[in-house]
């Protein structure tokens, strides 16, 4: 794996790595989620995403913010050659303990230091995007998913389906069913205007002492946005569906998943300093 001194850190003018980001996507985030991702649902998942890219044993995919491996190591299990890139190197320590085999790589998902056309697909799982605080800034995600795509090759991203979000949501909700008594709240805020989908984390452990805090901020993109951004990025959508398993997005379902592929052509100009693949260790 990089170090922490590799991860990407700007270079065109981009803002730096999204505090919150930095705080959120570590050990509380592992214990807020990791019940109800991982394990079987992660598994099929996987096993989903690889219908979906239409690739066999041997392909190269990118697990773009791959968190911490859940769908890495099975993907990489069913025979393919599996990079996890993400930034938290909390989430990555975990993916490297999963399995030690899963070549991993700390960077930040606008600047993959990864060379052009490099790669059979690209995988984006779980609410992986919007992290930024411009469009502009999300659309150099897909760019550059574009650069390290061959030509034709496929990109699956699940998202936040915004008209689910919008239709069922509520200011707070209580989750008092963790372990050792965990109980965690959730505090939401949602600009229409902005699209933005913001959600305040309390962690409280016992009846006594204040909550840990965690904040969350997300760009939540209408499906007709998605697209649009998408085709601005040099994807051609293939495919919208109402989750990896299911086909068509409908208000019940609270996530949507683009699939898309690289357009044949001119390969586009880079733009980030592409380097050879990265080994972990
Ligand atoms: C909601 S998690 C999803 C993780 C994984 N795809 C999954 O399905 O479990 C979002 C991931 O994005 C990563 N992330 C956030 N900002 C990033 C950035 N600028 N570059 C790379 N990864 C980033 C986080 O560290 C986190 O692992």
């Amino acid at each position: 794996m990089t170090s922490p001194e590799q991860a990407g850190s700007g270079g065109s003018g981009t803002e730096p790595v999204v505090p919150w980001c930095q705080a959120f996507f570590a050990e509380d985030y592992l214990t807020v989620f990791g019940p109800f991702v991982d394990g079987e649902r992660a598994q099929s998942e996987a096993a989903a995403v690889q219908g979906l890219l239409g690739l066999g044993p041997g392909a190269r995919v990118l697990d773009l913010a791959c968190g911490q491996g859940r769908h890495s190591s099975p993907l990489r299990a069913a025979g393919l050659d599996v990079v996890g890139l993400d930034l938290s190197a909390v989430l990555l320590r975990t993916a490297a303990e999963r399995d030690p085999d899963v070549r991993l790589l700390r960077a930040d998902m606008r600047f993959l230091p990864l060379a052009d056309a490099c790669v059979d697909g690209v995988v984006n799982l779980f609410n992986a995007f919007g992290y930024f605080s411009s469009d502009e800034q999300d659309l150099d995600v897909l760019r550059e998913v574009v650069r390290v795509l061959r030509p034709g090759a496929r990109f699956v991203q699940e998202v936040h389906h915004r008209d689910a979000l919008v239709r069922d949501w509520e200011p707070r909700t209580v989750h008092p069913t963790y372990a050792d008594g965990l109980v965690v709240t959730e505090e939401r805020r949602w600009d229409g205007v902005a699209g933005r989908h913001g959600v305040t984390y309390l962690l409280q452990q016992g009846s006594d002492g204040v909550p840990r805090r965690l904040d969350h901020e997300l760009r939540v993109y209408s499906l007709t946005e998605l697209v649009a951004l998408h085709d601005r990025a040099g994807l051609e959508v293939l495919s919208v569906r109402g989750a990896l398993e299911t086909s068509s997005p409908s208000p019940d379902t609270p996530l949507c998943v683009v699939v898309s592929r690289r357009r044949p052509g001119p390969r586009p100009l880079s733009s980030a300093s592409s380097c050879a693949l990265v080994p972990s260790g």
